[in-house]
């Protein structure tokens, strides 16, 4: 009896059928998850990366209240016409501290995870406050009502905390530094060397151009950094971490 004709007795008995398709299923899934158990980490650890500091992190949950996500996504996948027209790949690690990941669904916009420095802040201000006015046959929404809210930080150790509790590395310094941080980086008269020394590579500015923080300081700071992070000319990956 050839292989063939003994899969037939299984192809004619459904019971006998759904016996072994358990089978097969529990050794495949076994196969895939018992090494993850073994590893410590599932997210290869990459220079570069840090927590939010306080301005981006506000400025994010602007983008997440927005809902910002629903039209542009921020996870460049590994396939040649996003990498020439995005840039590397995205890394796992570089969402690690995000609650929630902002890979989104649906590109009506481009994909933002490294639109840090393509465009000066004056270009994000006068897009987001009007698209049109540079992109004129954009349909993305106006955003300039963001120029007016004015923020204080009120509850921005409360929200560092919030993040920790997830799993997010804030020290204590960190968090007990949170507010004054949140002011140096939109301040560039401050003494920022703390803010630099906490959150490497943060951007400190009137990203605005007006006075006071407001929450367009805030989005711009964040989308500013997207994707700077992680020096990706001395970036290699490395499967044996
Ligand atoms: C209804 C869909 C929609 C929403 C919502 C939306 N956008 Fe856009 N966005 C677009 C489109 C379309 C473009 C491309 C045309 C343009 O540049 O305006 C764009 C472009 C951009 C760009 C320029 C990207 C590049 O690489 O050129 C940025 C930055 C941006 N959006 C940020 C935001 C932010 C921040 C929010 C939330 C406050 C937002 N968008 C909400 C549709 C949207």
């Amino acid at each position: 009896m050839g292989i063939l004709d003994k899969h037939k007795i299984l192809e004619k008995n459904a019971t006998l059928l759904l016996i072994f398709s358990f089978l097969v299923v529990t050794i495949g899934g076994m196969v895939e998850i018992a090494p993850l158990f073994y590893l410590q980490n599932t997210i290869e650890k990459v220079d570069g990366m840090r927590p939010y500091s306080p301005l981006e992190l506000t400025g994010r949950d602007i983008y997440i209240r927005e809902g910002c996500y629903v039209c542009h996504s921020q996870m460049i996948r590994p396939m040649r016409d996003e990498v020439e027209r995005y840039g590397h790949y995205s890394l796992a690690a570089e969402s690690m501290y995000d609650h929630p990941f902002q890979w989104g669904s649906k590109r009506t916009g481009p994909d933002l995870a490294r639109v840090g420095g393509r465009y000066s802040d004056d270009w994000h201000v006068d897009h987001l406050s009007n698209p049109q006015s540079v992109v004129p046959e954009s349909i993305m929404p106006k955003y300039a009502f963001l120029k007016d809210r004015m923020i204080d930080a009120k509850y921005i150790e409360d929200r560092l905390k919030t993040d920790r509790m997830v799993g997010v590395p804030y020290t204590d310094e960190m968090i007990a530094q949170a507010r004054a941080d949140f002011v140096a980086q939109a301040d560039p008269e401050s003494d920022s060397e703390g803010l630099l020394a906490r959150y490497p590579k943060a951007q400190v500015r009137n990203f605005d151009g007006q006075p006071g923080i407001s929450e367009m300081d805030a989005l711009i700071a964040y989308l500013q950094m997207l994707g700077t992070l992680v020096d990706f000319s001395t970036f290699v990956p490395d499967a044996s971490r």
